[in-house]
């Protein structure tokens, strides 16, 4: 290399060290964002035994799959994005749920082709294969530095010794109870004598201890493989499922190209289908950026912007519905539709000061709920960086949990259109992409971001169901404004998903004036309760500075801290 270097021109060389992948991180610090206090603290443990950002979201995913059982698991799935400072690349780890292999098209319909909503929510018949324990063991393998022994370590103390219940955990159990308490071992483990346990009283896991002690130990293995596979499939089939060993030993995590878009100078990365956030937040902005250029720049909070974000929210929901799916399984115009020409079409039809209706664009839809899900983000001291949205689906996934495994199974079939035009939990509709089929992934709307320019590389996400999207949506759109991150996570929240034909807000983001103009000009407006969980971090190059915050509205905890590598 040094004999190459004095010929070539500084130009390049200057090109090469504005690569994002090959600036120094910020001033030897790490930041991390996660939904929990003891996942962050298990973070800390990680990065300051030497561990990079791909160790601590092993450690995390792991804390947050005991101590938030409601949002996420071993028995779930999720996307991490990733960013390898050594290569300068972007992956998105695709540890999305699969469908089993004995699973068909028309599995949640009665013999009159009627959807039975609850047999893909609740119960064992709602669960697929899950994509956790096999990203745990490829991010150890491929990108970090310590051994699943060290990293799954704070997540089986904690399983053992336990964790206290909070409020969010009375508020999530108590929408799950009937379903928690139908199961003998959901029954004993996560509720008192079939009842709410008090704040502050002590959850242990001893099985879940054993089940992370053996992927420690084999790694992907120990769970898909050999006697805990046979315990999880004699528990799902007892309970009414249908996996089987060689769904298990066939489940595989995929690393995808990530989907990039371009607004206000910063690059957007995020999560490829089968996540339909990467596709939807870039068209949205793509979108918003060609109405921009009819209507010159829009302040983002006013009332011709919000129009335009949701009349581009609408539209990009209805792309969802008819064409995302599982790109092992169906063919999509996925660059057709993060295009700019497209985005450049969608614009024309928008009008300055009427709503569109929903209905004339096309068909599908009904009720959106978020309930949960958990994200978290982390950046280490070596400029890697890790985004992850994961989950079981609803709170307490299917509400069963395997015996003799500690594993809380996922319902995320639901998120799979069981039938065209008919919602699932989250009022979103969908068509053949994503009908069920064995081995395929559900479409998801997780969506852990990036947005970067040469003075920001920011990492951020959140659960929050179909409103996952605008909410994302929302902090890129705060941190291209320039906002610290404590804005980005807390900032109040607008939403809208094609169908139901109504914009959804928080109670602080509309004056009544503002919200009388926009339906002067047709739009229907709901103020929800607040939504979402937002966990994000920041370097801030030109200070060279770290920043996280974690959502106001949720339990969790944001540090930068210098982990003093040893
Ligand atoms: O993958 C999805 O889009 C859903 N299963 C996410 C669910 C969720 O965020 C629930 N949260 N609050």
């Amino acid at each position: 290399m040094r004999a190459l270097m004095p010929g070539w021109p500084i130009a390049f060389l200057a090109v090469v060290l504005w690569l994002p992948g090959s600036l120094p991180a910020a001033a030897g610090q790490a930041a991390v964002a996660t939904a929990h206090p003891a996942a962050t603290a298990a973070a800390r443990e990680v990065l300051e035994a030497g561990g990079n950002a791909f160790d601590a979201a092993v450690a995390i995913t792991a804390t947050l799959a005991v101590v938030e059982p409601y949002s996420s698991g071993l028995g779930g799935g999720g996307f991490y994005l990733l960013h390898d400072a050594a290569s300068g690349r972007d992956v998105m780890l695709d540890a999305r749920e699969r469908a089993p292999g004995e699973a068909s098209r028309d599995m949640y319909l009665d013999d009159e082709g009627n959807p039975q909503p609850e047999l893909s929510v609740d119960g064992a018949l709602a669960a697929g294969i899950p994509g956790i324990p096999a990203a745990l063991d490829h991010l150890a393998g491929q990108y970090g530095r310590l051994g699943l022994d060290e990293t799954l370590r704070p997540a089986i103390v904690a399983a053992r010794e336990g964790f206290e219940v909070t409020p969010m955990y009375r508020r999530l159990a108590g929408f799950r109870r009937e379903v928690l308490a139908a199961d003998p071992v959901s029954r004993e483990t996560f509720l008192a004598d079939g009842e709410l346990p008090d704040e502050g009283a002590i959850i242990r896991q001893p099985e879940l201890a054993e089940t992370l002690e053996r992927i420690a130990l084999d790694g992907r293995d120990g769970f898909y493989r050999g006697e805990l596979a046979g315990r999880l499939v004699d528990g799902v089939r007892r309970a009414g499922g249908i996996w089987c060993r060689s769904d298990l030993a066939g489940y595989r995590v995929v690393e995808r190209e990530p989907v990039v878009s371009r607004f206000r100078g910063f690059e957007v990365v995020s999560a490829a289908p089968p996540s339909s956030g990467g596709v939807a937040i870039a068209q949205i902005l793509n979108t918003y950026r060609a109405l921009e250029r009819r209507a010159g720049e829009l302040d983002d909070l006013s009332v011709p912007g919000l129009h335009y974000r949701v009349e581009a929210m609408r539209r990009a929901y209805r792309d969802r519905a008819e064409y995302l799916g599982d790109p092992d399984h169906v063919d999509m115009p996925i660059e057709r539709l993060i295009g700019a020409d497209y985005a450049a079409g969608l614009a024309v039809g928008i009008s300055p000061s009427r709503a569109t209706s929903s209905a004339s664009l096309a068909p599908v839809v009904t009720e959106p709920e978020g309930p949960h899900t958990t994200h978290f983000s982390v950046m280490d001291s070596q400029g890697n960086y890790v985004a992850a949205t994961l989950s079981i689906n609803y709170p307490f996934g299917a509400g069963v949990t395997v015996p003799g495994t500690g594993v809380l199974l996922n319902d995320e079939m639901d998120d799979f259109s069981q039938k065209p035009g008919v919602p699932n939990v989250y009022g979103l509709v969908g068509a053949e992409a994503n009908a069920i089929a064995p081995g395929k992934r559900p479409l998801s709307s997780m969506s852990p971001t990036f947005v970067r320019n040469d003075d920001l590389v920011g990492v951020l996400g959140t659960p929050g169901g179909s409103r996952i999207i605008t909410m994302v949506l929302g902090g890129v759109l705060a941190a291209t404004r320039g906002e610290p991150v404590a804005e980005w996570v807390s900032g109040p929240r607008i939403h809208h998903q094609y169908l139901p034909d109504r914009i959804e807000v928080e109670p602080d983001l509309l004056g009544d004036e503002q919200r009388a103009e926009l339906e002067a000009m047709g739009h229907e407006i709901e103020v929800k309760d607040s939504f979402g969980n937002m966990q994000a971090v920041a370097w801030w190059r030109d200070g060279d500075r770290l920043e996280a915050a974690s959502d106001p509205r949720g339990e969790g905890e944001a540090v930068v801290f210098d982990p003093e590598v040893p």
